[in-house]
């Protein structure tokens, strides 16, 4: 083998050789619709996973298809052990992708990706598949330059976006023989000020539906006006409930064990926050921030928890005016949770509070739609620290540590079965759209992210 320096400098080469090519496979994968949670695109996300099986298979790894749960999407799995001895990374990412509506936001169209202003528009292009192609090109390039200098396992999941059990199970069931040294999370992004970002910190989640159920059959709402209980109304005052006018949510022993930030923690927000609070109010058109008073907005969006309906629906929503009391209506609400918050214990006391909420003619059901844990991650660590050196000579500027709001909800699986230091990190800028219409990533940031990679698992070796 080449010293590291040698190969280092070769994968480079390679790497900026091959631009046009790496760009025509995101292209190419960008316009599978592998959308999870939607039954439909099982085939396409199906698909998907045998694309990445077989670029794994063409680079020399051990590439397969593992299925976990019964109707499960199955996770892609590719091992290379060419270097006994030798450190052992594994690079998390996952094939799936959020569903493209609302589509009519589009300016095109979210699986026939468009490159404009130098910035590539696709679903998917930012969460998450320009990320974990980034890492498998650089593994490519590696191979190209004489192989790479470090042993690597790929685990790209198809269920990320849609709570599956799959990784979980698989993590949880093989947390031995997946022994590593570092475990890559590299569906992440670079912060609100443009730099690269190492998280200490995610966000859980708690998502549940409420299911809200009144009369037998839906009704005249002249004849039965007055007297028949109304569940989109009293679904929508218990959901106006859970969370008062200063956004304090109202569910009891909700904020019990949230653990307030670290002083430096503190003092580095105090400094960030109304840049930060700027940045965001411009990237998401919004007239206000809101939020709880006394709190920075870094906090609320880190440290703190939350409660969001994600959308609801009931009756009739057609054109026009009919007058109906509806049977049913329900919601999508979620909550994002922070250390040492226990989903477990809060849907426990959100399913007693809406049950105290509802109105006698009304019945609430509350189905758990998928949660995990909050995370926290030390990044003082040689994996850490071999990711900050290979972004700063990438990008030319400094890691910023940050605490994701977002959720990865495998990342506890690896912190608890796994047992090896985590890095979540990644390309996605922030403001690249993600879940919404129009998401995009910077086409740079993409070759930069391939290179910034080749430099990380070459430095893990020098260690
Ligand atoms: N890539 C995101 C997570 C993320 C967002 C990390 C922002 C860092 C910063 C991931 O694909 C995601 O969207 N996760 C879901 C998980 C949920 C469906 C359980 C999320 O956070 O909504
Ligand atoms: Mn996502």
């Amino acid at each position: 083998m080449a010293t590291t320096h040698a190969l280092l400098d070769a994968a480079l080469a390679k790497a900026k050789a091959a631009r046009d090519a790496d760009l025509a496979d995101l292209v190419e994968e960008l316009r599978i619709p592998s959308v999870s949670a939607v039954p439909a695109h099982r085939e396409d996300c199906l698909r998907n996973a045998r694309w990445l099986r077989d670029r794994m298979e063409a680079l020399g790894m051990k590439a397969q298809l593992v299925d976990v749960v019964d109707g499960g999407l199955p996770l892609v799995l590719g091992d290379w052990n060419g270097r006994p001895g030798k450190q052992h990374l594994t690079i998390y990412g996952h094939y799936d992708v959020q569903p493209a509506d609302p589509v009519e936001g589009w300016t095109s169209p979210p699986f026939e990706p468009e490159i404009r202003g130098g910035h590539i528009y696709a679903r998917g292009s930012s969460d998450s598949k320009g990320n974990h192609l980034a890492t498998l090109k650089a593994v490519e390039h590696l191979f190209a330059a004489g192989g790479p200098p470090i042993n690597l396992r790929f685990l790209i999941e198809g269920e990320e976006e849609s709570s599956g059990h799959t990784i979980a199970r698989y993590v949880r069931a093989n947390g031995s023989k997946l022994n590593t040294d570092a475990v890559l999370v590299w569906d992440g992004g670079f912060d609100e000020f443009d730099n690269p970002a190492l998280a200490t910190a995610l966000r859980g989640i708690l998502y549940v539906e409420l299911h809200a159920t009144g009369p037998a059959v839906d009704l005249h709402s002249g004849t039965f006006g007055g007297i028949a209980p109304n569940p989109i109304n009293t679904l929508a005052r218990i959901i106006g409930e859970l969370k008062d006018r200063n956004g304090h949510i109202t569910i009891p022993d909700f904020y019990d064990n949230v653990r307030p930030p670290t002083d430096e923690e503190l003092a580095d927000w105090k400094g960030k926050d109304s840049h930060y609070a700027e940045t965001v109010r411009q990237m998401t058109g919004v007239r206000a921030l809101e939020g709880e008073p006394g709190f920075l907005a870094i906090e609320l969006t880190c440290s703190r928890p939350t409660l969001d309906a994600n959308g609801i629906i009931g009756g009739y929503t057609g054109d026009g005016a009919k007058t109906v009391i509806p049977a049913h209506a329900s919601a999508k609400v979620s909550m994002r949770l922070v250390s040492d918050q226990d989903w477990k214990a809060i849907l426990v006391s959100l399913e007693k509070y809406v049950n105290v909420l509802t109105t006698p003619g009304v019945q609430i059901k509350v189905v758990d739609l998928g949660s995990s844990p909050p995370v926290v991650c030390g990044a003082d660590h040689a994996p850490a620290r071999a990711l900050r050196a290979a972004y700063s000579e990438t990008f030319g500027r400094e890691t910023a540590l940050v605490r994701a709001g977002g959720s990865i909800p495998v990342t506890v699986d690896f912190q608890e079965a796994v047992g090896a230091p985590i890095l979540v990190s990644g390309i996605s800028q922030a403001d690249d759209a993600a879940h919404s219409p129009n998401e995009h990533l910077i086409v740079d940031q993409y070759h930069r992210g391939i290179e910034a990679v080749i430099r990380f698992i070459c430095k893990l070796d020098d260690q």
